[in-house]
C-alpha cells in the first residue's frame, strides 16, 4: 500500500520522522522502494544531477512528466511527490494544466511549489481541486538568480517572514513543506509551530523529516557532497571500479566466457555459410 499524506501527518503526530528522496528513473524508484523510502520526490534536481544544467531552471515539465511516470512505473509503496517546474505555477490556470499532467499523466500522488507569498491563491485552488500541494522554503533553488546558494533567513526579520510564510502555506492547505538551508534553530521552531510535517534538507534534526538528493547519499555526484549532505556509501566508485573492469574483460577477452554466449548447432551454421561440416571426432568404441 503506497504510503499516503494522512500517513504523513500520523508520523508527525507520533514523532516518527519522514525519509524523504529524490528520485527519476525506474531502477531507483525500485531501489527505494525495497529499501521502504516512504517518501520519493521527483525533483527538478534532475535539471542539474541528470541532465546536466547548471541549475533547475531549464528543466521543463515534458521532462518532468517522462521522469515522473518513471518513478511511478518503478514503485509501489512510496508516496510520490513532482517538482512544478519553474515559471509553470506563475498562476493557477497554468498550475492547474502542469499539476494535471503530473497527476494524470505521471501519476504521482502530490506536487510541490517553491515560495509563499503570490503563490498562496495557486495554492489554495490546487488544493480545493484535489490536488496535494507540499511548499518549500528557506533556499528556493527557482530563485537562484535572485538569492544565491545560501542559508537563508539568519537574522529576525526573514526568520519572522519564514514563519509567516510556513503557517501561510499550512492555512492554504499544503500537506507538508520542505525547509532547505534554514538554521537548525529557526528549522525546530517552525516545526513545532505547525501541525504539518517539515521535511528538512540542510535545516537540522528538528525537523519532522528530511529529504536528500540520491546522487549526494550515493556519492554518485562529484567528490565532495555539500555540507547539507551525507554520503552513505560511495557508489560512484563502486561503478567506476565494475567498468574499468568490463573494459578490461572486453580487451584482454576475458569476457564474454561460454556461459555468456549462445551455441547453435555446427551443421546448422555450415550450411549457412555453404561449406561441409567439420568431421566430428570419431565416438569412442563401447
Ligand atoms: O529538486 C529537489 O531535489 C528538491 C529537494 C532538494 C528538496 O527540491
Amino acid at each position: 500500500m503506497r504510503t499516503t499524506i494522512l500517513d504523513l501527518q500520523k508520523m508527525k503526530q507520533a514523532g516518527r520522522r519522514i525519509a524523504m528522496l529524490t528520485a527519476y528513473d525506474v531502477t531507483s524508484a525500485q531501489i527505494a522502494d525495497r529499501a521502504q523510502i516512504p517518501v520519493l520526490l521527483v525533483g527538478d534536481s534532475l535539471g542539474m544531477v541528470v541532465l546536466g544544467h547548471e541549475t533547475t531552471l531549464p528543466v521543463t515539465i515534458d521532462d518532468m512528466v517522462r521522469h515522473a511516470s518513471a518513478v511511478v512505473r518503478g514503485s509501489q509503496e512510496a508516496l510520490i511527490v513532482a517538482d512544478l517546474p519553474f515559471l509553470s505555477y506563475a498562476n493557477e490556470a497554468d498550475a492547474v494544466r502542469a499539476a494535471g499532467r503530473l497527476m494524470q499523466e505521471a501519476g504521482v500522488q502530490a506536487v510541490k511549489l517553491e515560495g509563499a507569498g503570490g503563490n498562496l491563491p495557486v495554492v489554495r485552488r490546487l488544493v480545493e481541486l484535489g490536488v496535494p500541494v507540499m511548499g518549500h522554503l528557506g533556499y528556493t533553488p527557482q530563485s537562484t538568480h535572485q538569492i544565491g546558494i545560501r542559508v537563508q533567513a539568519k537574522g529576525a526579520p526573514a526568520a519572522r517572514a519564514l514563519i509567516d510564510d510556513a503557517l501561510a502555506l499550512q492555512e492554504a492547505g499544503c500537506f507538508a513543506v520542505v525547509l532547505e538551508l534554514v538554521p537548525a534553530t529557526l528549522a525546530a521552531a517552525v516545526t513545532e509551530r505547525l501541525t504539518i510535517p517539515t521535511i528538512g534538507i540542510g535545516a537540522g534534526v528538528g525537523c519532522d523529516g528530511q529529504v536528500q538528493v540520491w546522487h549526494d547519499v550515493l556519492g554518485l555526484w562529484g567528490e565532495k557532497s555539500p555540507r547539507h549532505a551525507k554520503r552513505f556509501a560511495e557508489v560512484g566508485q563502486v561503478i567506476e571500479a565494475a567498468l574499468k573492469a568490463y573494459a578490461a574483460g572486453v580487451s584482454d577477452a576475458s569476457f564474454p566466457t561460454d556461459a555468456n554466449s549462445s551455441a547453435m548447432p555446427p551443421e546448422a551454421l555450415a550450411e549457412a555459410l555453404g561449406v561441409a561440416p567439420a568431421a566430428r571426432p570419431k565416438e569412442p568404441a563401447a
